[in-house]
């Protein structure tokens, strides 16, 4: 099959969450199925443009219009031995060399640019693909303007439009379509939502399929708690919604290898080889050295839907406990100084690091006893996979993403990967902790044994990459 992805982000080239995990690891995984050819497209953004670890080549250049706007496009390739997966990317300074991916006045002039310009590129390149999985608002242009403006070029491509997250639309004055995106008025009604423009509406509607990150998200999407006001148009998609739960790059999230540790470990050398990066990763953040308390640990965005206020309720209660905690993030202006204040009550038992630290963050998951999750809603969630791979034990709410791979333990048979709660609250929350606190004092063995068996889970882009290629032959039919 040939597949086309669009991006506004993927690692190792740029980063900003879960979404550039899933584009570095899909395509690779999709590529590695037998007949597969996978094109990614990327911005050329201003960072890694002078990366001499991202060699590229120019491949040619040309204008697209934007209104009025004629703007240069520049398409280059990432030079690479792999024949099956290439990378693209799209250069224009003036929407690319800036400090961040996004958070502009223009984002939706520079994603719409973006679009426009993947759909260009395909063509010069003569790529007709037969699946085109675009990704959350940045690219949910695409399905539309290959339906109108690119029609004829691909009459053969089906689109798939994937949700990372909902709460992210791009929303857009009325007048968008007049100034930037210039579609004849017959798509007005597409890209309308209310009395604005809104890019996911559109790309719902419009794709041949639609799919999620995981099945409790894809169900949850029906409904207007977590629709962000999406349900009515997602419901209307039903028989072509589709819910497959991210898998984690266990090439790079690898307890055995990764570089990034002091200590390497397997399921069989688990216990003596975490307790020795425990007590690394407690130096390293200042905790107090203390084998048999047990460490906490929490990597993420700090910012509401992450369920930080549900941590800073339970904060003084869960430090009354036998327990250390270490945060490492960064986010809402708030939620850091909360945190901030929090840890400096409790020196050598709490720690926060505002930092955005691949590196840190590895040596967290392989020096931690547990790993808190308490997200208000979670599309898939990837930090609790990578905290199992990693013999780390979850504690999750039971949400999204979060509710299909944290099966709860169950003492009586052993079952179940971690300690979950149903509802949203502080007193649940602490409770699941609490749950937790008590199996690692009262039974060492059984948090060593669950510790194990999460870690021998198959957490890979394997399964994964087989159901997505399962929806891309459904589409194409
Ligand atoms: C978003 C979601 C997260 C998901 C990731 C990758 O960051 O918030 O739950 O795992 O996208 O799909």
């Amino acid at each position: 099959m040939k597949i086309a992805i669009a991006a506004s982000e993927a690692a190792p080239f740029s980063k900003t969450g879960g979404l550039g995990d899933v584009m570095q690891a899909l395509p690779e995984a999709l590529s590695q199925l037998p007949g597969n050819t996978v094109c990614l497209f990327l911005p050329y953004y201003g960072k890694m443009k002078g990366n001499p670890k991202f060699e590229c080549e120019y491949i040619t250049s040309f204008h697209v219009n934007l209104v009025w706007r004629k703007c240069h496009v520049g398409l280059f390739r990432l030079k690479s031995n792999r024949k099956r997966l290439q990378v693209y990317f799209i250069d224009n300074e003036q929407y690319f060399k800036r400090d961040n991916a996004y958070g502009y006045m223009d984002d939706g002039e520079r994603f719409t640019f973006f679009s426009k310009a993947v759909l260009a590129c395909m063509n010069y390149l003569d790529f007709k693909p037969d699946v085109l999985q675009c990704n959350d608002w940045q690219t949910a242009l695409i399905p539309v303007l290959l339906r109108s403006e690119f029609a004829s070029c691909f009459p053969d491509t089906k689109t798939v439009f994937t949700i990372h997250n909902i709460e992210y639309q791009g929303w857009a004055d009325i007048n968008f379509n007049n100034d930037v995106l210039g579609l004849p008025g017959e798509w007005l009604s597409t890209l309308r939502y209310g009395d604005a423009i809104n890019f996911m509406k559109a790309a719902i509607v419009t794709a041949d399929a639609v799919s999620t990150v995981s099945e409790t998200y894809a169900g949850e999407l029906q409904y207007p708690y977590f629709s962000h006001g999406m349900s009515e148009v997602l419901t209307l998609r039903s028989g072509s919604f589709y819910g497959i739960t991210n898998g984690i790059d266990t090439t790079v999230f690898d307890p055995a290898h990764s570089p990034n540790l002091p200590f390497h470990y397997t399921a069989a050398t688990l216990v003596e080889q975490k307790a020795k990066n425990k007590a690394a990763l407690q130096l390293e953040l200042g905790l107090n050295q203390e084998p048999d308390t047990p460490l906490y640990a929490i990597v993420s965005r700090l910012a509401g839907h992450k369920g930080v206020d549900l941590l800073c309720y339970i904060c003084d209660t869960f430090m009354s406990r036998k327990a250390q905690l270490a945060i490492i993030g960064t986010g809402e202006a708030q939620y850091e100084q909360r945190l901030s204040e929090f840890a400096a009550r409790y020196p050598g038992k709490m720690t926060v690091k505002l930092a955005f630290d691949p590196a840190l963050a590895d040596r967290v998951y392989a020096g931690a006893d547990a790993y808190l999750m308490p997200s208000k809603s979670e599309p898939c969630g990837l930090s609790q996979l990578i905290a199992m791979h990693y013999g780390t034990i979850p504690v999750v709410h039971a949400t999204g993403g979060l509710n299909d791979t944290v099966k709860p333990y169950n003492p009586e048979t052993g079952e179940g990967r971690g300690f979950t709660f149903q509802s949203y609250n502080g007193e649940d929350f602490m409770d699941a902790v609490d749950r937790s606190l008590r199996l690692y004092e009262t039974d060492r063995d059984a948090w060593n044994k669950l510790a194990a068996r999460d870690m021998a889970l198959d957490v890979s882009w394997d399964a994964p990459a087989k159901a997505y290629m399962e929806m891309f032959q459904k589409v194409i039919g």
